[in-house]
């Protein structure tokens, strides 16, 4: 199974115990005491958008690699297909002390090719790549209270293959008195968005199945469309495979957790971020989140075991770690919906349990 990965065999040392050098430790986070080591293991069975994928994952918790496993397996014959969206992130700027809010709104919209201009002057090299900042837009949040007149700017900026958390805080913070200036107010907090629902990934699958499973999912699916309390819980089977695949590869799996369940939330309700039909004889699986990751940058300049990850899966660019994070996230949300509406979750959990149980004496 690895040998087909063509990773070299000395790279595994990447996740040996204790691999991660100290000093490299020392030098990602403050007052660093030691090492928190999680179990690095692949996912098999996936084919994803054509493309047969070994899908890394570092998880604490039994049963989610071999139900990623087993429901990739059932959905081989046509596999996993995705699309993702641009990979457009939000940067905000707050202004403050606006004494006309909406007027301030639409000075920005005036100015917003200037302001465009401006801001892919910043960053030459990612515009050279085909990304940069794409848009500018400006909404009023208050027109008075203790800070004033409040509105935001919103920047657009499409990172490429980068995450973007840090080019897009730099872009806010060199752009912001130009913009509290153009607005009429103060400037305020500079920061991207983690609500990232301008960039998204779509994962869909068929998988046939009894007609009686078949009936039996879409009834779960349906139990977590009526109700929010089943809809997080439904979310967070999906956040297992995520999860996984982004703390294996060194994403900030927070930020992506702090987005699936805004964007999950979007509409006033909570609701589901995977559903499944009964159509035609067969299971149909959609899943549509954002999901923010990077194959440049980050943890990843650092981490030996993150890299390793990403040459595993053979993952080169942003998109296709979205396509399988998204993928693995879709499969045990399945596997969860299978295992609870027929035998129910206890008895395939409670198994992987007690092998942990004898194999760790
Ligand atoms: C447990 O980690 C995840 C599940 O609760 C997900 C679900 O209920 O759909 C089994």
């Amino acid at each position: 199974m690895l040998e087909a990965s063509g990773v070299a065999e000395g790279r595994f040392a990447a996740i040996d115990p204790g691999a991660l050098p100290l000093e490299v430790a020392d030098g990602m986070i403050e007052n660093v005491l030691g090492e928190y080591a999680l179990p690095f293991a692949v996912a098999v069975n996936f084919i994803v958008d054509g493309t047969e994928a070994l899908v890394p994952m570092a998880i604490e918790e039994p049963s989610v690699v071999a139900a990623a496993s087993n429901a990739a397996k059932m959905a081989r014959p046509v596999g996993f297909t995705t699309s993702a969206s641009a990979p457009v992130m939000i940067g905000q700027i707050q202004v403050t002390r606006v004494d006309n809010v909406e007027a301030g709104a639409a000075a920005i919209r005036a100015h917003a090719s200037e302001l465009l201009e401006d801001a892919r002057r910043l960053v030459p090299r990612l515009a050279e790549r085909g990304g940069g900042p794409v848009g500018v837009e400006a909404r009023a949040l208050a027109t008075s209270g203790p800070d004033g007149g409040v509105l935001v700017v919103h920047l657009l900026v499409d990172c490429c293959d980068a995450m973007g958390a840090n080019l897009v805080n730099t872009l806010c913070e060199a752009m912001s008195d130009r913009v509290a200036s153009i607005a009429g107010g103060r400037p305020g907090l500079r920061i991207l968005s983690n609500l990232t629902d301008g960039r998204t990934i779509t994962v869909r699958c068929r998988i046939d199945q009894a007609p009686e499973i078949r009936e039996a999912v879409a009834a779960a699916s349906r139990f977590a469309e009526l109700d929010p309390y089943r809809a997080v819980t439904h979310n967070k089977g999906i956040m297992n495979g995520v999860d996984a695949v982004l703390v294996a590869t060194g994403q900030d799996w927070r930020a992506v957790e702090a987005g699936a369940h805004a964007y999950a939330a979007r509409t006033g309700t909570y609701r589901p971020l995977a559903v499944w039909r009964d159509v035609d004889g067969a299971l149909d699986g959609e899943l549509v989140m954002p999901l923010a990751v990077g194959t440049v940058g980050g943890a990843l300049r650092s981490h030996p075991s993150a890299r390793l990850a990403l040459d595993l899966a053979k993952i080169d660019n942003a998109d296709r770690l979205a396509a399988l994070a998204g993928a693995a996230g879709l499969a045990t949300n399945f596997a969860a919906l299978r295992a609870l509406a027929t035998e129910g979750i206890q008895r395939g959990h409670m198994s992987l349990h007690a092998r942990a149980k004898v194999s760790h004496g």
